[in-house]
């Protein structure tokens, strides 16, 4: 049976393709994409499919695809049914609460947010026991307080240029992010032996990289 890999397309997926060849998985045929989004390894017999990070979940969930490759922002956003096996140290950002300087976190007015992320955002206010306003943004979301949209936003910092260069600060991180692997539950029934072999080799490839780390420092 062919085994069916989501990889999220963009940022992730030159770090994911980077840590699956080190595994022993033949993604030659991702060298050259064109407008192609499924891509067949005849060697392996896996079929990969390049999709955006939401999607990822979806087509896991619904088993059209065994295996996905997506970051923690996007499971911690969307409740769906999965294994989540392994934590694939690439993809490294945070989750955090940021805002023009002038932001005053313990001011008694009801706060806006904006957000591409209004669960993991309600999430974090609730337990603070913070009643806000959630204002859904789906890009640049760092503009909002500018405009006066919102007083601060919920959103992913990785080097934290953008925030630097729109003037916004941290005031808290909420999670750290990074990418996961995640497999279809009935998959790692049916595909028991081939999956785990794959865990298994991936989970080599990320001991040598933290050891490495370690000697390099
Ligand atoms: C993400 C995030 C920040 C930026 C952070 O946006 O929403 O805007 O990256 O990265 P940095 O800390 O390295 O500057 P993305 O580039 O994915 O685009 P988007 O804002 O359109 O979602």
């Amino acid at each position: 049976m062919r085994l069916k890999i989501a990889l999220t397309k963009g940022r992730l997926e030159d770090e994911a393709v980077r840590l699956l060849t080190k595994a022993q998985v033949d993604c030659s045929v991702l060298a050259d994409k064109k407008r192609k989004l499924i891509f067949q390894s005849e060697t392996d017999e896996i079929d990969f499919f390049l999709v955006k990070a939401v999607d990822v979940l979806t087509y896991v969930k619904h088993g059209a695809a065994d295996i996905g490759i997506v970051g923690r922002d996007v499971l911690l956003e969307a409740a769906s049914s999965y294994y989540e096996v392994l934590d694939l140290k690439i993809g490294v950002c945070r989750f955090c609460l940021a805002a023009p300087k002038t932001f005053d976190p313990t001011d008694y007015k009801r706060k806006v947010i904006a957000t591409k992320y209004p669960n993991v955002t309600e999430a974090f206010f609730r337990q603070r026991g913070e009643d806000v306003e959630i204002i859904k943004i789906e890009g640049s979301v760092e503009i909002a307080p500018l405009l006066g949209l919102a007083d601060a936003i919920v959103d992913i910092v990785e080097t934290g240029a953008t925030l630097r260069d729109n003037g916004l600060v941290i005031f808290e991180t909420i999670h750290p992010i990074s990418a996961r692997l995640i497999v279809n539950k009935a998959s790692l029934k049916q595909n028991k032996t081939r999956i785990f072999s794959l865990i298994d080799k991936l989970q080599l490839v990320l001991k040598e990289e933290t050891a490495d780390e370690t000697i390099n420092g």
